[in-house]
């Protein structure tokens, strides 16, 4: 198959909108931004359509897609009910990076919901993903377009890297503003409960629908068995970059100290090392990667301003591929409000490998 990318800031509006229309009208895969990471789009109401996003990216069956919207209006064909909790989300984080659980009414395919009896809805901000949906009025199923198991796409390259040649198209708006996936909240039980932590954090929620809970499963120090995620998709180890990733916590001086030593030791082994420094650190590596030339430095962003982590985490965790180290050392970041989301998905790059020093 020949995809076709097109750079929607050198092309007229009403022909990208038109063609995209027309390919997902058809059944097939446009790869599409939105402001957390690119989505892999079909119809989310035809099973065939959904069927082929599982197969693009090698995508295990049971794990359900996230159905996109744009407007109110179009929720009420895809719930079966409406909780009061979500109209009062809705209202405040949509569109936005927020996906909310709900009960999945009869016109929902199980083969979009990975055979489960709710529907993961989000309306995206993005405007080409909203200006689409409004456009072909037509409820998109989209998780992130990257191969299963690879970190999540956040600029147009990274869906071409991985799904060149098994998609139709590819809608290139350069790279996303946030970086990673949306929270998801579920509104099917008594309290709301996250099960994927994002942009929107548990203080935020609360503030509009009072208690929320947070999914145990995902707080990471949980590896025991039966301890399932509630959100069939957090259970995989996910996002894993090639070289084997160790997160390192502590005060400041520690964790640059032993990050420099297990680096130091990987070169000496003839082992090319990585290093996800910040702002403020990497100049205290400086010396190590000019003394050793094996080893990579790569700043993630400042820790004055999270946003510039999520932004770039999975692009770096990419680019350590590109530079082939076998091992990765990397700061954490439990502090601050995104805090949990960005550790949540550096610990299941890093498989869980962390230690404190
Ligand atoms: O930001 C995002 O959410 C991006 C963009 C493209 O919108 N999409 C995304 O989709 O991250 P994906 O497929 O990579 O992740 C969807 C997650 C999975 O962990 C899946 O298990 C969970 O949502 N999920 C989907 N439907 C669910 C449901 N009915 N109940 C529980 N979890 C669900
Ligand atoms: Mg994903």
């Amino acid at each position: 198959m020949n995809t076709i990318v097109y750079k929607i800031d050198e092309i007229d509006e009403r022909v990208w909108l038109k063609d995209a229309g027309k390919v997902l009208a058809d059944g097939g895969l446009v790869g599409i931004p939105t402001e957390t990471v690119y989505g892999l789009a079909a119809n989310a109401l035809d099973e065939a359509a959904a069927a082929k996003i599982y197969a693009a990216k090698g995508r295990p069956s049971d794990n359900p897609l996230i159905v996109h919207i744009a407007g109110m209006e179009m929720i009420h064909d895809l719930v079966s009910e409406l909780p009061e909790t979500a109209k009062q989300l809705a209202e405040k984080f949509w569109p936005g990076p927020l996906t909310m659980v709900l009960p999945k009414s009869e016109k929902v395919p199980y083969g979009t919901t990975g055979g489960l009896d709710t529907v993961a809805i989000r309306m995206p901000s993005h405007p080409v993903a909203y200006k689409l949906i409004s456009d072909c009025r037509i409820p998109l199923a989209a998780p992130s377009a990257n191969t299963s198991g690879r970190p999540s796409p956040t600029k147009a390259e990274h869906v071409y890297e991985d799904l060149n040649g098994k998609i139709d198209m590819i809608l290139d708006a350069g790279p996303v503003g946030i970086g990673i996936e949306s929270t998801i909240v579920d509104l099917t039980g008594e309290v709301p409960m996250i099960l994927r932590p994002g942009y929107i954090t548990r203080d935020m929620l609360s503030e509009v629908v009072g208690e929320v809970e947070i999914d145990p499963a995902i707080l990471g120090e949980n590896k025991d068995k039966n301890f399932r995620p509630k959100a069939p998709g957090m259970k995989y180890k996910h996002y894993a970059p090639k070289g084997d990733l160790l997160l390192v916590s502590g005060e400041r001086d520690n964790v640059v100290q032993a990050i420099s030593r297990l680096a130091s030791e990987k070169t000496s082994e003839g082992f090319r090392v990585g290093i996800i420094a910040t702002e403020e650190t990497k100049p205290m590596y400086d010396r190590l990667e000019a003394s050793e030339g094996e080893v990579v430095v790569m700043s993630i962003g400042t820790r004055k301003d999270e946003a510039t982590i999520t932004h770039n985490l999975y692009d770096i965790l990419r680019r350590m591929d590109d530079e082939n180290v076998s091992f990765i050392y990397s700061e954490s970041f439990g502090e601050g409000m995104l805090g949990q989301a960005i550790m949540n998905r550096l610990l299941k790059a890093a498989g869980h490998q962390q230690i404190y020093v």
